[in-house]
């Protein structure tokens, strides 16, 4: 039986407990609902938590974290030092192993480390918001003091909310730029397409539906694996054609060049998040 505390019952905490709890034949298969217990300050919150996914749930998170086998920090980034703080003392008097995962943005291993008595294993993830939906892509990253099947099973863990694929800390700033904060990029092409469907003539909610589904289609066969972006847009590109028109429109609007600043951006803003009184992401 692995026991996970997940400290934090926010969008994050609640997607990891539902995908840990629905996770019957994979990875996660063996955790079951009494298994996992969620920590946040607000009662709605707790009871929303337990009655839908059946997790135990409390306001302590030293009662959480008290022989837990893994524990997920998931609140926001200014936020993560006082928790640590809150359960250090507690992790080291446990008879098991903890090991204690962040998903905070920015936040790095060195800092969580730092925070805890020398030599409390400390695994760094990041998720994306897809995970909400059982799509997620996880990156994660071992501490100096977790072991390499610790890692492995905290990348498992990840699995039953979507991918998950074990990087070094070094790629963390650029897989938020590219994972972390992604999904965002997407859903604002998406809004692009509808209202420009709209200005044609569409009706929103078909233009709606054209959108959503051509991006899970595009987004499908790009998974598949088969072949890169650049060879199936390449494939949908005839000569002279419709869809060459159209690319030629975005990339004379500088689609490329938006893209570079915007995710060197984003990764400036993560390696900026983990200092102290950084108050969003
Ligand atoms: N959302 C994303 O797309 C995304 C992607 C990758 C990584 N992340 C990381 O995931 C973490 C959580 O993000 P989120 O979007 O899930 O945030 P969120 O929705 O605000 O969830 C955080 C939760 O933690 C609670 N909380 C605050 N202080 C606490 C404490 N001392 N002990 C226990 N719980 C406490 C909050 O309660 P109150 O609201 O009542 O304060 C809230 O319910 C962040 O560090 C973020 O960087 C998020």
């Amino acid at each position: 039986m692995t026991r996970i505390a997940i400290i934090g019952g926010g969008n994050i905490g609640e997607a990891l407990a539902s995908g840990l709890v629905a996770d019957t034949s994979g990875p996660a298969a063996g955790i079951s609902a009494q298994d996992v217990i969620v920590v946040d300050p607000t009662a709605a919150r707790l009871d929303h938590l337990h009655e839908r996914y059946g997790v135990a749930t409390t306001d302590d998170a030293v009662e959480a974290a008290t022989e837990a086998d893994i524990v997920v920090v998931a609140v926001k980034p200014y936020v993560v030092a006082s928790v640590l703080d809150q359960i250090s003392a507690t992790l080291d008097a446990n008879d098991t192993e903890t090991v204690v995962v962040s998903v905070a943005a920015g936040v790095t291993l060195a800092t969580i480390e730092a925070s805890l008595a020398a030599g409390v294993p400390v695994v760094r993830v990041m998720p994306n918001t897809p995970m909400l939906v059982g799509k997620g892509m996880s990156a994660v990253v071992g501490g100096r003091f977790a072991r390499a099947e610790q890692v492995e099973a905290v990348r498992a863990m990840m699995e039953a909310v979507g991918a998950a694929v074990v990087v070094g800390e070094k790629d963390m700033d650029a897989v938020t730029a590219v994972s972390g904060s992604g999904p965002a990029y997407i859903f604002l092409v998406a809004e692009a397409m509808v209202e420009a469907g709209v200005q044609l003539g569409l009706a929103r909610p078909v233009a709606e539906q054209l959108a959503g589904a051509t991006i899970e289609g595009a987004a499908a066969m790009l998974v598949a694996g088969e072949k890169s972006a650049f060879e199936l847009r390449g494939n949908v590109t005839s000569p002279g054609g419709t869809t060459a028109a159209a690319v030629r429109g975005l990339e004379e609007n500088g689609i490329r060049k938006a893209f570079y600043q915007a995710m060197e951006a984003c990764a400036r803003r993560s390696a900026e998040l983990g200092r102290p009184r950084s108050d969003e992401d």
